[in-house]
């Protein structure tokens, strides 16, 4: 790549990034090549989302099918089209709350996330409440890049260029069930529309939710009448060894936001799943309340046809099952790495999520050994990230082999051996 490049690269620095891209060209199970030829595993599934692996001839056919019929038709007001309608069924059916409705988002989870937030406030003005307002989200929560999600997250880095955003949100720490009684009640009850929590925090640094948290965090909303909303971005669609993770800690939620492993990142596409109270005030026979908000590419037929053809695939190789299976491997395979000097934690151990903190004292004596830790694992063959500034995520794809969990392990190991040699 020349420094020619047009492209403006998100989240990077463009001043010193000439002649640093990689650009990757092809990709096969959890492999991707660049267009040097140069293969990595790819320990993060591309940006958590490509679950299914790469290479899967069957969703481009998908897409190629769909596109010869039909590639695109808006959905607003009354337009709709068979592949939007089969996976909104499809998808409801999977939800962990019975009788769902499913509001499809065209773009990544931001869009699923600004459609919640817009929603749960048209939904209490519909009930005739319309001062609940207020949306609470947690410390190192990450919600997207739209103006709601940048004003929900909880990484002051992603925020300071832009706030004050979205008025009337407030933030509470992601492990205090009492924080969040306490922010409930100074706002008044009365004031409150939603509480927006990843069941597992993802961009955040991945933490597991701490024993009982979620549990008393619904349990508190319900208490105050707040809605709860499940940021199931990263964790929808099997990334915790169940469909959804709400499901595996029985959150019952109101709403749940997904993206990425609806598709597997093979056309982008996201879904609002809305639990049947939530709707009801706009689907009861004879209401006139309407939400109005939705995208030009809302139920894009060809996307919703490879989100299809992607959970079909999921359920024949049984891909969620899978995943519960290799969640202990990998948490073996990264535990060792807590011993490393370098290293003060690694959190693994719920579905195919990890990451290794990188200990305090050594950002401290370098602040760019993050960075430096992930060019020598990508220097040893394997793609890593950093989180907040502090761990290296894993995630990979589900399809991932017991040798490539190993691999990422060992390289990750040698790239902490070699940047403690070079320091
Ligand atoms: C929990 C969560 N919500 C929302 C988003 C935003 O998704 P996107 O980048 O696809 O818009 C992400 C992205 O990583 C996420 O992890």
């Amino acid at each position: 790549m020349t420094a020619a490049s047009s492209f403006w690269n998100p989240f990077a620095q463009m001043a010193t990034l000439a002649g640093g891209k990689i650009s990757i060209v092809g990709g096969r199970g959890s492999t991707v090549i660049d267009a040097a030829g140069r293969e990595y595993l790819d320990a993060i599934a591309s940006l958590w989302y490509c679950n299914v692996g790469y290479g899967r001839a069957e969703l481009a056919e998908a897409a190629v099918a769909q596109m010869r019929e039909l590639a695109a038709f808006h959905t607003f007001e009354y337009y709709t089209n068979p592949p939007a309608e089969a996976l909104c069924v499809r998808v409801a059916g999977l939800a962990p709350m019975p009788g769902a409705k499913v509001f499809l988002t065209p773009g990544g989870g931001s869009d699923a996330v600004d459609t919640a937030a817009k929603l749960v406030r048209a939904y209490w003005r519909a009930c005739g409440q319309p001062d609940r307002q207020v949306i609470i989200s947690r410390s190192h929560a990450y919600h997207g890049m739209n103006a709601y999600g940048t004003s929900l997250g909880g990484i002051p880095s992603n925020m300071e260029a832009f706030t004050p955003l979205v008025g009337l949100v407030e933030q509470v720490p992601w492990d205090d069930p009492e924080a969040l009684d306490k922010t409930i009640e100074s706002m008044g009850p009365g004031r409150v529309a939603a509480f927006f929590c990843e069941p597992v925090i993802g961009a955040g640094g991945v933490y597991p939710p701490p024993a009982g948290y979620l549990t008393a965090a619904r349990d508190i909303c319900r208490t105050h009448g707040v809605l709860f909303v499940a940021d199931e971005v990263i964790t929808g669609f099997g990334r915790l060894g169940t469909w959804f993770a709400s499901g595996r800690f029985s959150l019952d939620p109101d709403l749940i936001t997904t993206a990425k492993g609806l598709s597997s990142g093979y056309l982008p596409i996201g879904a609002v799943l809305v639990a049947e109270p939530i709707a009801e005030p706009f689907w009861r026979p004879g209401s006139a309340e309407v939400f109005r908000h939705g995208y030009t590419y809302s139920g894009h037929p060809a996307a919703a046809a490879v989100a299809l053809a992607n959970l079909d695939l999921i359920e024949r190789e049984g891909l969620v099952e899978r995943v519960a299976e290799l969640e202990p491997v990998l948490a073996a395979a990264l535990e060792p790495l807590a011993g490393h000097p370098l290293v003060s934690e690694v959190r693994a151990g719920t579905g195919l999520l990890g990451a290794v903190e990188i200990a305090e004292q050594a950002r401290a004596a370098d602040p760019r050994i993050g960075q430096r830790l992930v060019l020598a694992a990508r220097e040893r063959g394997v793609l890593t990230r950093l989180l907040r500034g502090i761990a290296l995520q894993v995630s990979p794809p589900f399809v991932i082999t017991e040798a490539e969990i190993d691999r990422i392990a060992g390289a990750f190991a040698d790239a902490l051996d070699d940047v403690m040699a070079a320091s």
